[in-house]
């Protein structure tokens, strides 16, 4: 096991710094979507949706509501379920799978209509007159698609590849380590990680579905500080608790372990040999250059890739649209032995920029190519 955990240390220290997503997502706005057909497979696509910490789709402003009516429509669809559920007949009473903020709402006028056991679940038209308009649907209906959504996370390929233990989540990594908990903690704590923490439902599938498969239970990072209250070992807060409010272990133990029978944490002993996870924080991601965005809404600034970080260059693609009646007005704010290319729709040249200068499109759609030499910032307004 030595070894492992000096050749962990040593992958570590040679992490890459790209925002990336899981192999088969694709980076749109800030999350990681992928398109599902539609059949009678809905269970098993959620199903492996959730296998990876993910959900159905969320929208969470307009701008993200236009991004995603695009992604879909990309894929040949006319309508997609959203990851939404509501209990009554206003937007207020709906609540996104993902527990982020559900104040935001594209409800068609009428809608939401929840009838009884009816119209709870939330579909959108990603085509036509109603294009990005949400609907009240019979959750049953199995003939709509889905896009899952997987928080963005560093590039973690590396060490993917390296070892089946090592995982990558929202910015974390996860690996299992075999020990006491102490013992555990002090592994972690060579790779500047501690035993794991959960904060949402989301991570705790992620443990459940990735991690704890091997071993049928791992324990978590947790120990009881006082009667019935608890704390991660990485000091995080105690935000959200999954324990098993029937738990028949004895009280006696201070430690929780999360079991995949029933998915939720029950008390376990502390001392025992057992399987543990760490969890290691990825070094944050500073890069706002929206590199590869599938579509970037004006108004908005724009970079070369690793703008202002040291070393980091890639070639990059920035499609960025204004809303409907818009023209696209760029402004070329810096240019350090840069130059990019800015085309139209079609594809036809409109500008080539090596200074600071403003390009007027003629439409609400263009795309800026940048070879990833040198480095600029742009702004990109609706005209
Ligand atoms: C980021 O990704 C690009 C393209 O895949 C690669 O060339 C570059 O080395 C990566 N950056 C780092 C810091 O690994
Ligand atoms: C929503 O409105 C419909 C039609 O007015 C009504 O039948 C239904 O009971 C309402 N649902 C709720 C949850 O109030
Ligand atoms: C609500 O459901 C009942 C029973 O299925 C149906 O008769 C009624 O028309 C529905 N109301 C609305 C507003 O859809
Ligand atoms: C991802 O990490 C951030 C920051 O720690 C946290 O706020 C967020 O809830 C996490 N998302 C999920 C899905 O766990
Ligand atoms: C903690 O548990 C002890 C023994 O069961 C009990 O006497 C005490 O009131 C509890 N304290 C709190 C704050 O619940
Ligand atoms: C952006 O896309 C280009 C072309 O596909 C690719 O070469 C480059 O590595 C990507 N850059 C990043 C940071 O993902
Ligand atoms: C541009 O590149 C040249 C040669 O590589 C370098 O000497 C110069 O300082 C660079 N200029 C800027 C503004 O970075
Ligand atoms: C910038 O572009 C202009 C016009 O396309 C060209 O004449 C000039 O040589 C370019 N400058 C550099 C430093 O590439």
């Amino acid at each position: 096991m030595k070894v492992i955990f000096l050749f962990l240390s040593f992958i570590l220290s040679t992490l890459s710094q790209n925002l990336t997503c899981m192999y088969g997502y694709d980076l749109v706005m800030n999350k990681c979507l992928r398109y599902y057909g539609s059949d009678n497979q809905i269970h098993s696509e959620i199903y492996e949706c959730r296998l990876f910490g993910g959900t159905l789709v969320t929208i969470n402003n307009a701008i993200e509501n236009r991004a995603v009516v695009q992604y879909a429509s990309d894929q040949g669809q006319d309508r997609i379920w959203l990851g939404s559920y509501c209990f009554g007949n206003t937007s207020s009473s709906c609540y996104n799978d993902d527990y982020s903020d559900s104040s935001y709402s594209n409800f068609a006028p009428g809608n939401p209509l929840v009838n009884g056991s009816e119209g709870s679940c939330v579909s959108m038209i990603t085509k036509g007159s109603h294009v990005g308009r949400w609907f009240s649907s019979n959750c049953n209906h199995n003939f709509y698609s889905f896009i899952c959504q997987l928080p963005t996370t560093v590039d973690g390929s590396k060490y993917k590849s390296d070892g089946k233990w090592f995982e990558n989540f929202n910015n974390s990594a996860y690996y299992v380590v075999e020990g006491s908990i102490d013992e555990a903690e002090i592994e972690c704590q060579k790779n500047n990680g501690h035993v794991v923490s959960i904060h949402s439902k989301q991570e705790n599938d992620f443990i459940l579905n990735r991690m704890a498969l091997v071993p049928e239970n791992v324990r978590l990072g947790a120990k009881r500080v006082f009667n019935n209250s608890y704390a991660w070992a990485d000091g995080t807060l105690w935000d959200f608790d999954f324990r098993d409010q029937l738990d028949d272990m004895p009280e006696s133990l201070d430690c929780l372990e999360i079991f995949t029978v029933h998915q939720l944490w029950s008390r376990t002993d502390c001392d025992t040999t057992a399987s543990n996870i760490c969890k290691i924080p990825l070094p944050p991601i500073e890069d706002n250059s929206h590199c590869n965005t599938t579509l970037l809404m004006s108004p908005s600034t724009f970079t070369s890739y690793g703008y202002g970080m040291q070393g980091l260059q890639s070639p990059c693609t920035w499609k960025i649209v204004a809303p409907g009646p818009y023209q696209v007005n760029l402004q070329f704010l810096e240019m350090r032995n840069s130059s990019v290319t800015v085309l139209d729709a079609s594809g036809k040249l409109i500008a080539s920029v090596n200074s600071t200068v403003k390009v007027l499109a003629e439409s609400n759609i263009v795309t800026v190519v940048h070879n990833g030499q040198g480095t600029f910032k742009a702004s990109a307004l609706a005209f």
